[in-house]
This record gives structure tokens, C-alpha cells and sequence, in this order.
């Protein structure tokens, strides 16, 4: 079988985590590898959703190969859900192929702070999965030098945005806007889709260890 854009090969004994599986990109995103056998964990933070997109994709699934589908809960917008699961997480699995940060939003009402009080898109779509990112980074790379993974198939992804291209600072991400934000939706939301190589240098020594 040839890949195609909707069509994996068949991805058993690797271990996949998507965030914001329940709609849109994330439940595509589930389905197309719940049928390659891998096991995935689905993440999300409302627990109804949850349970009705994996009843859509267990239903829905022609594979005769058998995957697993775990759910557990993470809120992105709340960093004292993150570090449980990675907890679990690591007590259940010894590896992690695919770690792809997909959960994210765009123009709330920048009223609409985080738990931890920051402003919605930086720490919705920035903070809480650069901190997911680092609580795995360890088993990422155990994983990359794994002798039963293939050369260069290890992935950790960002969904972004096209506004990153056209219209993000060239500067990157602009940690003052994480207390102070501009006024402007649009502005906000252009900052805030992740440029994943500006975050590692910026964020941890300002939130991480005041946070969690
Ligand atoms: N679709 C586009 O045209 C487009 C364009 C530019 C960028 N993007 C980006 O691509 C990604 C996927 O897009 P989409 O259209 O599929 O988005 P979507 O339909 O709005 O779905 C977003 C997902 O993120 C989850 N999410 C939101 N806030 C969360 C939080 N605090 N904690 C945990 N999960 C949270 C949502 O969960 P709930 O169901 O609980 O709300 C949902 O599952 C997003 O990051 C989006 O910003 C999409």
C-alpha cells in the first residue's frame, strides 16, 4: 500500500499523543492513525467530547489491524493538568513517535485568562504545550535512539497557522503579551500560533517554575 496525504502505513508499536482530538484537524488527525495501530492518546479537556469522538472513531474505523485509543484529560489553559499526565504517561509507556500539539485557539475575549492567569492564546496554545513538550523531551529522545525506531521517524508537531508566515514578529513570540496583550484579536492570535525554536529560550526561566 502506497501513503497518500489521508492513508498512514501501518504504524504498530508506536505511540502517538495528539491534543485537541475531539474536533476538527485533532479527530482527523485520531481517526487516520487509530486505523494504522498505533496507540494514541487522544487528549482533551472535556470529557463528553472525548468519549463521543472516540465512539465516531472506533465506530467508523474499517482496520483489521488493532489499535488502542486511551483519553486522558489535559486543559491546556490550566498547566496543573499537564504534569499528571505526563506522569502517567511515562509510567505507562517506555516510548513516544509522535507528540503532535494540534489543541489551540483563536480570537477569545483576551478577558478569558488562563488558570494561571495568562493571557488565553499565549498560554493556551504556547505555554501549557511547550510544557508538555519538556515533561516528555526525555522519552522523545530515548525514543529517536530507540533501536526498534526508524531512522528519522520520530515527530514532534505544532499545528501553526498561516499567519505565522504572513504576519507573526519576525522577532518571535512577544513574552510581554503574555500579561500585557494588545488589544487587537488579530494581532494576538498571529503572536501566539507557536514558532516552537523562539519558545525552549524564552519560557522556562520566566513561568515554568512559578506555575507548576
Ligand atoms: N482550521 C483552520 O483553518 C486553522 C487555521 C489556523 C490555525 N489552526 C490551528 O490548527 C489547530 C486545529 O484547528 P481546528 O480547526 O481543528 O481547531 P478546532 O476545531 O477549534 O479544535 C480545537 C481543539 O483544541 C481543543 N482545545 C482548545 N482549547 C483547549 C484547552 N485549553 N485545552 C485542551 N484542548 C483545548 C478543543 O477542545 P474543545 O473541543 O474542548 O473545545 C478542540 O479539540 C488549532 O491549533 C488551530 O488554532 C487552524
Amino acid at each position: 500500500m502506497s501513503p497518500s496525504w489521508t492513508t498512514l502505513l501501518p504504524q504498530v508499536g508506536r505511540v502517538v499523543i495528539i491534543t485537541g482530538s475531539t474536533v476538527g484537524i485533532g479527530l482527523a488527525l485520531t481517526q487516520i492513525y487509530y486505523d494504522t495501530g498505533a496507540t494514541v492518546y487522544m487528549t482533551a479537556r472535556n470529557e463528553t467530547k472525548a468519549h463521543a469522538a472516540i465512539y465516531v472513531i472506533t465506530t467508523a474505523s474499517n482496520s483489521k489491524i488493532c489499535s488502542t485509543i486511551k483519553f486522558p484529560a489535559i486543559d491546556l489553559s490550566d498547566l496543573r493538568t499537564i504534569t499528571p499526565f505526563a506522569t502517567v504517561f511515562l509510567s505507562q509507556e517506555s516510548r513516544l513517535d509522535i507528540l503532535h500539539s494540534n489543541a489551540g485557539v483563536a480570537c477569545v475575549p483576551l478577558s478569558q485568562r488562563t488558570v494561571q492567569g495568562l493571557e488565553p492564546h499565549m498560554g493556551t496554545n504556547c505555554v501549557g504545550p511547550y510544557l508538555l513538550t519538556s515533561l516528555l523531551s526525555d522519552v522523545l529522545v530515548c525514543t529517536t535512539g530507540a533501536s526498534d525506531t526508524a531512522p528519522k521517524s520520530m515527530r514532534v508537531i505544532w499545528s501553526s497557522s498561516l499567519l505565522v508566515d504572513t504576519s507573526a514578529p519576525s522577532e518571535g513570540v512577544p513574552l510581554e503579551e503574555l500579561e500585557n496583550p494588545s488589544e487587537d484579536a488579530i494581532q494576538i492570535t498571529q503572536s501566539a500560533k507557536p514558532e516552537p525554536g523562539s519558545l525552549p529560550i524564552a519560557l522556562p526561566s520566566r513561568f515554568m517554575h512559578e506555575t507548576v
